[in-house]
């Protein structure tokens, strides 16, 4: 059993990027154990906690969860071309202090998802790379675009497109064979 650490990129109460990760992990395969890690109580990375400022409690109790994680799955929408900020600060927070980053060797996998046509495609781009600096051996075939979200799930948040449930559940399969090849 593998745990994956699963990152959602937007606090909304009805956010799509949540419903999907709910159904991701209705979806995934039974060696891949997916939690979603809440991210949004996060306080702002800040270098001082290198210097003179203490590091706050759940920053340390975030980083020893990425420490312990076997893979990461990020679900994000776009804000303004961009990766959201609640994802970046996550990433960034696990990546530090200097030389003890978090996030290195591990298998990971972005899924990207909007209303409108674009897909988050520039947030699925800007977050792969930073990811592949951080040396996360990301996942980027099949590439996961999530087109016109609002009309794939019902009012529950549960996936209602039969091809985009497939799609999800067949991307989770090809990740557990990723997840394979790349854990010890
Ligand atoms: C600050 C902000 C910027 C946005 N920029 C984009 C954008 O660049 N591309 C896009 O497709 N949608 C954009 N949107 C619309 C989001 O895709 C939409 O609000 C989506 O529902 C947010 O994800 P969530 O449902 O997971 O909360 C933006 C929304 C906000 C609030």
């Amino acid at each position: 059993m593998k745990n994956i650490a699963v990152l959602v990129g937007s606090q909304r109460k009805k956010s799509f990027s949540k419903a999907l990760a709910h159904n991701l992990i209705e979806l995934a395969p039974a060696s891949l154990q997916l939690e979603i890690v809440p991210i949004a109580h996060l306080p702002f990375f800040n270098q001082d906690w290198e210097e003179d400022l203490p590091t706050p409690e759940e920053v340390t109790a975030f980083r020893k969860t990425i420490e312990e994680a076997d893979g990461f799955i990020f679900v994000t929408p776009e804000y303004n071309r961009s990766v959201p900020a609640l994802i970046k600060n996550a990433v960034d927070i696990a990546s530090r202090p200097k030389g003890k980053s978090k996030w290195g060797g591990k298998p990971g996998l972005i899924i990207s998802n909007s209303p409108g046509s674009i897909s988050g495609f520039g947030a699925y781009h800007i977050l792969q790379q930073s990811l592949f600096t951080l040396g996360v051996r990301l996942m980027s075939f099949p590439e996961i675009y999530i087109g016109h979200v609002d009309t794939l799930l019902d009012d529950d948040g549960m996936m209602q497109n039969e091809s985009t449930r497939d799609f999800l559940a067949d991307s989770l399969k090809k990740f557990e064979k990723w997840v394979e090849k790349h854990t010890k």
